[in-house]
């Protein structure tokens, strides 16, 4: 079983990218076990905080799960051309102390995609995570590109994905990622 860990990087109720979570959850097949997480209840990263209290049990839990996995899928909205800030600072946290980070990120594979409204469907977002990566010694699998843009048209009122071209694409992306993952692993 592979075990992949799906984060999405939006607090709202009615996100795109947590429904493109959602969907990649459901799209997952035989022989991949897809946990979704969330950014809820991690604060900002302060670093006397972090000095006089540790890690917060929310942002420990999340690196937790990440450490657990065989992969990681960030499911990355767009503000400003960059990542949400929310999300950086979820991973931030969870790069914290520097000797603890390459359990939990180095060679540890991770795959980008991402919704938004826009024509671009988070290209400059996913891009900008690239460097977070790279430095992380995260091992980003490219096999795929997976942009999901005019978000409101993909998805119904309900956050299903009503996409076709996009609910295959989804399907493909997971199904590859995983096994990129297991590779890994193996
Ligand atoms: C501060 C801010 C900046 C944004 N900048 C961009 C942007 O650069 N490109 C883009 O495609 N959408 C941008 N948007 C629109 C978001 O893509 C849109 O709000 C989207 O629904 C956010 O993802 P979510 O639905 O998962 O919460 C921005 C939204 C906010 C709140």
């Amino acid at each position: 079983m592979t075990k992949i860990l799906g984060i999405s990087g939006s607090l709202r109720k009615g996100s795109f990218n947590t429904w493109l979570l959602r969907a990649a959850q459901a799209a997952a097949g035989d022989g991949i076990e897809f946990e979704t997480a969330t950014l809820h209840g991690i604060p900002l990263y302060d670093g006397d905080v972090e000095a006089e209290t540790g890690i917060p049990e929310a942002a420990a839990a999340l690196k937790d799960r990440i450490a657990a996995s065989d992969g990681v899928l960030l499911v990355t909205p767009e503000y400003n051309n960059g990542m949400p800030g929310v999300f950086k600072n979820a991973i931030d946290w969870c790069s914290r102390p520097p000797e603890d980070a390459d359990r939990v990120f180095a060679g540890r594979p991770f795959a980008l995609i991402g919704a938004s409204p826009s024509a671009f469907g988070t290209i400059l977002s996913q891009a900008n995570w690239l460097p977070v990566l790279k430095t992380l010694k995260a091992e980003l699998w490219s096999g795929a590109k997976l942009y999901v843009s005019r978000a409101g048209q993909a998805f119904d009122a309900d956050g299903e994905l009503v996409d076709e071209k996009v609910r295959k694409q989804l399907a493909d992306f997971v199904k590859d990622f995983a096994g990129f993952a297991a590779g890994k692993r193996g």
